[in-house]
């Protein structure tokens, strides 16, 4: 098959990577890809936010199979496009992307399901959120607001007072920070815990999950510092026993699988569930409709079996017929991202030693923020600029090659949070998860 995959960031390498070893594969595209991708896939200068042009392109290339990596295409409707010019692809149509790209609609889906969640009341108007917000907190939880559209993973306050809550408030819906993205306010309980990202395939009427993983979404070692769209990741979550991974599988991707096919239109993708394990139980921090970033960079290189065999078995509905085999080993994945990020990064700052962090831990370096600089070299274009993942039959052994690979790799003010990888006390433990 042709298969094209649609982004251009270490979620889309990592896919590209994986799907190059598929024996399903022929051809591979990426639109728009990065230098990494480049090396794996035949890439297209086209946007993901020009959805007549991937679409057009998408049918002269005459492409089998697409597969979307990022959020806002799908919201947008990019994978109705598609399957209306009679284009495969994997990734929900608009309505289904609600999921990630309405908070407000995924918590009333998720009330109308049971699925355990923060309490929340959504709102556009200031005065009644403070409220809200001043009666959370007199309940002695804290409070956290978002912003209820797309936000790029920055529409989140996690709030200790009333005055931090109202200033969230008031930015958000005043739309001078998320623009229309903050014209509704999502204000909720905030909860307590460890937190987990698990991922399932979804055929529109089967969930099968993937292992769970952990994003590191703050700057600095300790979870220390401002958000972002994450530091780093790993898998698997040796605090997700098959207990609690069951209980995830029944609590909450059966219930979104089930309110989602109620609603009328297959969900033909991967269902993101980011969990708190509270004391009483998982519970629902957001959905998202696609791979995980970095999530992805550290379970694909953990996926023993083709990953096109649930692709196409959900564009196909038969994916109760397929299993998901896992190696045993740990993946950690850390990014090593531009001065200035969060805020705005430095770019073009030539990156050496790709090749010797590739020969020491035998995977790709995802790249993300990096375009091709003069005579074949690679420099910085983004703020998360690259992952270096690696794989280890011990958590720590993972860790270890991870940042022994990081260390090849240097360009002008490269930095990285040195401490991902499974919490203390967690890295001695077996390599074993219990989902998938
Ligand atoms: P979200 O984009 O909704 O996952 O939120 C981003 C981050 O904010 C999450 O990964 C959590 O660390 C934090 N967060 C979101 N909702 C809550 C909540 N109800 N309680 C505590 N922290 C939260
Ligand atoms: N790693 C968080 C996300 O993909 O949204």
């Amino acid at each position: 098959m042709r298969v094209l995959v649609v982004g251009g960031g270490g979620r889309e390498h990592a896919l590209v990577w994986s799907l190059s070893k598929s024996s399903l594969v022929a051809d591979l595209l990426c639109a728009p890809g990065n230098p990494g991708i480049q090396e794996l896939a035949r890439c297209r200068p086209v946007a993901v936010d020009d959805l007549p042009a991937m679409v057009t392109m998408a049918a002269r290339e005459f492409v089998d199979l697409v597969v979307v990596g990022p959020e806002a295409p799908l919201v947008g409707g990019l994978a109705d496009a598609l399957r209306e010019a009679g284009i495969r692809v994997f990734g929900p149509g608009a309505a289904g992307a609600r999921l990630e790209g309405s908070k407000g609609w995924a918590k009333s889906l998720m009330a109308a399901a049971g699925i355990p969640t923060a309490a929340a009341q959504s709102f556009d108007r200031a005065d009644e959120a403070i409220a809200y917000a001043r009666q959370l907190l007199a309940a002695g939880t804290g409070v956290v607001v978002k912003a209820d559209g797309l936000a790029a993973g920055k529409g989140v306050t996690v709030c200790d007072d009333e005055a931090q809550a109202a200033t969230a408030i008031t930015d958000a819906l005043d739309r001078r920070v998320f623009g229309p993205a903050g014209s509704r306010v999502l204000v909720e309980e905030r909860l307590a815990g460890e937190e987990l990202s698990v991922l399932a395939f979804s055929d529109g009427k089967t969930v099968l999950p993937m292992q769970a993983a952990q994003d590191f979404k703050r700057a600095h070692d300790g979870d220390l510092g401002p958000n972002t769209g994450g530091m780093g990741s790993h898998s698997p979550v040796p605090s997700c026993t098959p207990d609690v991974a069951g209980r995830i599988t029944d609590q909450v991707l059966e219930p979104v699988a089930a309110a989602l096919a109620a609603e009328g239109e297959p969900y033909v993708g991967v269902i993101y569930a980011g969990i708190m394990l509270t004391p009483d139980g998982p519970k629902v921090l957001e959905f998202n409709c696609r791979f995980g970033d970095p999530e992805t960079q550290a379970l694909l290189p953990r996926l023993a079996s083709d990953l096109m065999e649930p692709i196409l078995a959900c564009t196909d509905g038969t994916l109760s017929g397929v299993r998901l085999d896992w190696r045993p080993d740990a993946c950690v994945a850390v990014v090593a991202a531009a001065a200035g990020y969060p805020g705005t990064p430095a770019t073009g700052a030539p990156i050496s030693g790709l090749e010797g962090a590739e020969a020491l831990t035998g995977l790709p370096v995802f790249q993300a923020g990096t375009r091709p600089g003069p005579d074949g070299s690679v420099v910085t274009s983004g703020g998360r600029v690259l992952a270096v993942a690696a794989l280890g039959d011990a958590p720590w052994l993972a860790r270890r090659r991870a940042y022994d690979g990081l260390a090849k790799v240097s360009f002008d003010g490269m930095w990285y949070r040195s401490d991902i990888g499974p919490r203390p006390g967690f890295e001695a433990g077996s390599a074993k998860g219990g989902l998938g």
